[in-house]
């Protein structure tokens, strides 16, 4: 617990309502948000020359950024929120540790930096027959380099599905923690007899392989991953199992029947699938179910649902369908015939009205045509509305 001293202290001023936010929050919470980072070479070549360190925060408001080591150390510039500087006389492992006031809380954050000794040894060989009065042989091997690498003891972590449908394509992701340098590891992925090209990341001493399977083909296959450094490797692999899975295929002899027909209902779902028809379970895996009703007024907008079951290396999937029966009423039926012939009725009665109502005026039309005197005064009529407008 705080003193409340404390806590109303920068709470009182009157301008102060972002600071009472920041009294409401638990001190410290605010440097937790904004963590510290510290970038520095993994690992140093012994006699290496001197080495560059970050050190940033994302804290809006930071001070007294410093950096903690038993090292000789210079600045080498800062910014906002970071500075670096050059660390010298590596002469065995260390620890530098990293600090900053974030809002009067200090962040801080550690690393380690590890030497390796990288030599070069060639052997060199005199044979002195000088004293014979003959002269010095010489001579000199080859210069070989020796080198330090660093791959755990562990496998690397593979993620890879456990089933896989064919045709589907899933991720696989292969990645080994404590490579040194990360930046020569190889990665090799294969899934059966093919040898996937994975998209590689290296972060520091972690190498993460990212790859997609695919399969056309039915099967049990190996997915093995495989990481090699220095010469020697470390190799992870799992089985995935590829199935195909199709349906559930659910038919109805027919969709639309009248009451009182015999309708079948058929749910199918290859060969190795247990297959529910409205809760009728198939005799065995690979059986189709088949039901068959009389349909009934009832049943009508009746949905059938057949759930089918694959056991893929121990997992169930499962895949459903539906379909739905229509049953026309047989009374209902007869209703429609009667209206059906009441409308052609109708339709006849009336086109037959329209037919002798048209013929009428044609023959009225005929007879105006007889009396040309009367077509003439229309015409003329006509003529004069349109010279009418043209003149203003
Ligand atoms: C140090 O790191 C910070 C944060 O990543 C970055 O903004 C800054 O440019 C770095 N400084 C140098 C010299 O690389
Ligand atoms: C900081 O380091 C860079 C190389 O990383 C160098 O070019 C620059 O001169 C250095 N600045 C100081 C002030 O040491
Ligand atoms: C370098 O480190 C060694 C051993 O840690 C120490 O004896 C030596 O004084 C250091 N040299 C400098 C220049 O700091
Ligand atoms: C540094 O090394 C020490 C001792 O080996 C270990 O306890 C610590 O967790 C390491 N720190 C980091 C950041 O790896
Ligand atoms: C060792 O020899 C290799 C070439 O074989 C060279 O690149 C490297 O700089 C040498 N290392 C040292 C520490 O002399
Ligand atoms: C030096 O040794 C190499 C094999 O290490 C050999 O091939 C070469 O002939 C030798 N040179 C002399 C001058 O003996
Ligand atoms: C891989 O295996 C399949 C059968 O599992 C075979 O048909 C194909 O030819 C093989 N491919 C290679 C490159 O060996
Ligand atoms: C890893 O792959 C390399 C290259 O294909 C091979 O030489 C090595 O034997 C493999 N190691 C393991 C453990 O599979
Ligand atoms: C329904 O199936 C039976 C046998 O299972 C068959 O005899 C009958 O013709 C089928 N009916 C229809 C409408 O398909
Ligand atoms: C069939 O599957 C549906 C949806 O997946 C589910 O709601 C229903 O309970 C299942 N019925 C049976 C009999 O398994």
């Amino acid at each position: 617990m705080m003193p409340a001293r404390l806590l109303w202290g920068p709470c009182m001023t009157p301008w102060a309502f972002v600071l009472l936010l920041s009294c409401v929050l638990p001190r410290g919470h605010q440097g937790q948000m904004f963590p510290l980072h510290l970038e520095s070479p993994a690992a140093v070549p012994a006699a290496g020359g001197p080495i560059l360190v970050n050190c940033s925060t994302e804290c809006p408001n930071p001070s007294r950024l410093t950096l903690e080591t038993f090292l000789p150390k210079q600045l080498n510039g800062s910014g906002p929120g970071w500075a670096t500087f050059w660390l010298s006389n590596l002469t065995e492992d260390s620890t530098i540790i990293c600090s900053v006031l974030c809002d009067d809380m200090q962040v801080t954050a550690s690393s380690n930096i590890t030497l390796y000794h990288g030599a070069n040894f060639s052997c060199r060989t005199e044979l002195d027959l000088r004293s014979e009065g003959l002269e010095l042989f010489l001579n000199t091997s080859a210069s070989r380099q020796l080198r330090t690498f660093a791959l755990p003891m562990t496998a690397p972590h593979l993620l890879a599905p456990r089933s896989l449908e064919v045709g589907e394509r899933r991720p696989v992701t292969c990645s080994l923690d404590g490579l040194f340098p990360s930046s020569e590891a190889q990665v090799y992925l294969v899934l059966g007899n093919q040898s996937l090209t994975p998209e590689v990341m290296r972060d520091g001493d972690m190498l993460k392989a990212t790859a997609t399977v695919y399969m056309d083909q039915e099967g049990t296959q190996k997915i093995v991953c495989n990481v090699t450094l220095g010469g020697m490797s470390r190799s992870a692999q799992t089985l995935t199992t590829v199935f195909s899975f199709l349906g559930p295929l659910l038919s109805l002899s027919n969709t639309r029947v009248t009451k009182g027909s015999t309708v079948n209902v058929t749910c199918t779902a290859g060969p190795r699938a247990q297959v529910i028809l409205d809760g009728v379970l198939a005799p065995s895996l690979g059986k189709p179910v088949q039901l068959q009703l009389a349909a009934a007024d009832s049943d009508d907008g009746r949905r059938f649902i057949c759930n089918a079951t694959l056991e893929v290396a121990g997992e169930l999937i499962h895949r459903s369908t539906a379909v739905q029966l229509r049953v026309l009423d047989s009374k209902l039926s007869s209703v429609i015939i009667v209206l059906t012939v009441l409308t052609v009725l109708a339709l006849v009665t009336i086109s037959g009205a329209l037919v002798f109502v048209f013929g009428m005026q044609q023959r009225c039309g005929t007879y105006h045509v007889k009396q040309p005197s009367i077509s003439m005064t229309l015409w003329a009529m006509e003529r004069e509305d349109i010279r009418g407008e043209e003149a203003p």
